[in-house]
């Protein structure tokens, strides 16, 4: 048995519900939930998180610039020595970008699905969302935060996709995860070879190439599986690193999951751990260990489909080749 390196682990967090946008497409729309995950709560949560090899931390929602912590939560993080990100529809990050680099950002991964205002902000239902997301990166580059742009795929968009990649290169984004729609309803594409031809020329893509697996499949079988059955491209060996690497905590109810799909499937109660009992937080349970050990091993069978980036970061760590920062 080959024995891997110790690699650093991704901590997602979702630190609240609520949401000043309306997505078609996300169980969050214009939620007005109160649940907060608190900077005390994250003090707690913290230490354990270093002790599991947690290195990379990612805030998420509903969303997160909404949460009135998030400076001080962000801080919290990057002063005990983790590299510190958050997923955002950019509504707030004009106005939040100088403090957000001020408390220690590294990364900030902003949702853009249209290729201008009218597109994105009819897909997020939210008025300004595109200019403020577009003005929000131009900020946060100038500060020093890298900057990611995180685009949602699907019949609706992809014919859109080329013209954004242009638009976010020219604009010095540095990485582009282009992931496919989610949907309990599966997408489909009226013609798959049409969506092919869109591929090969973003796959090609020289300035701003997208970081994971295609998002339609990448082998024959991939696509058959993607336009046939709706399932993205999974992790191409049998093992799911991904699995050993990430943890998603879903604050509101304490439960974790070994990757950031299961909360969003019908059986995602049945495979989750429980990060806090009895208001004692640990992230090193039997049971998320358990979890761990039977996604990496069984998780690449029964998987209904990966976000593009992690299919990816799974296929990395498997060659052996060294994972660059930020892979995930
Ligand atoms: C739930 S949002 C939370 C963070 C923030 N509010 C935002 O818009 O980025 C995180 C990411 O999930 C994506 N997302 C939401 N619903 C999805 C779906 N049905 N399929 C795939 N991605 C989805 C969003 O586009 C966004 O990039």
């Amino acid at each position: 048995m080959t024995t891997l390196p110790e690699r650093p682990r991704y901590l997602f967090i979702r630190i609240l519900e609520a949401c000043n946008a309306g997505c078609f497409m996300c169980d969050f729309a214009h939620s007005r939930d109160t649940y907060r995950f608190t900077n005390e709560d994250l003090s707690e949560l913290v230490p354990k998180a270093l002790e599991e090899g947690v290195r990379y931390l990612r805030f998420t929602g509903g969303e997160p610039l909404m949460h009135r912590e998030i400076l001080p939560m962000v801080r919290t993080a990057a002063e005990a020595g983790l590299q510190v990100s958050l997923i955002t529809n950019g509504m707030l990050l004009p106005r939040m970008a100088d403090a957000l680099a001020e408390a220690g950002l590294s990364l900030v991964v902003v949702s853009i699905d249209g290729m201008d205002a009218k597109s994105h902000d009819l897909f997020r239902d939210a008025r300004n969302c595109f200019d403020r997301a577009v003005e929000g990166l131009k900020l946060a580059k100038s500060l020093g935060i890298m900057c990611r742009v995180n685009s949602v795929v699907g019949p609706h968009n992809y014919r859109e996709m080329p013209e954004l990649q242009e638009f976010l290169a020219d604009l010095g984004v540095d990485q582009w995860d282009l992931s496919a729609l989610k949907l309990s309803q599966m997408p489909t594409y009226p013609d798959e070879d049409d969506v092919r031809r869109v591929g090969e020329r973003i796959y090609a893509h020289e300035r701003l190439r997208p970081m994971g697996k295609r998002w339609y499949g990448e082998t024959a079988e991939e696509q058959h599986r993607y336009f046939a059955q709706g399932v993205t491209p999974r992790v191409s060996q049998d093992r799911c690193f991904a699995a050993e690497d990430v943890v998603y905590l879903d604050a509101k109810d304490g439960s974790a999951f070994v990757c950031a799909c299961l909360p969003h499937r019908t059986d995602g109660g049945s495979n989750s751990a429980r990060f806090r009992t009895g208001g004692v937080v640990d992230l090193g349970t039997p049971r998320l260990r358990e979890m761990q050990q039977h996604f990496a091993a069984h998780g690449p069978a029964s998987c209904t489909g990966c976000n593009a980036a992690s299919a990816r970061y799974s296929d990395v760590v498997a060659a052996g080749s060294d994972v660059p920062a930020w892979a995930y």
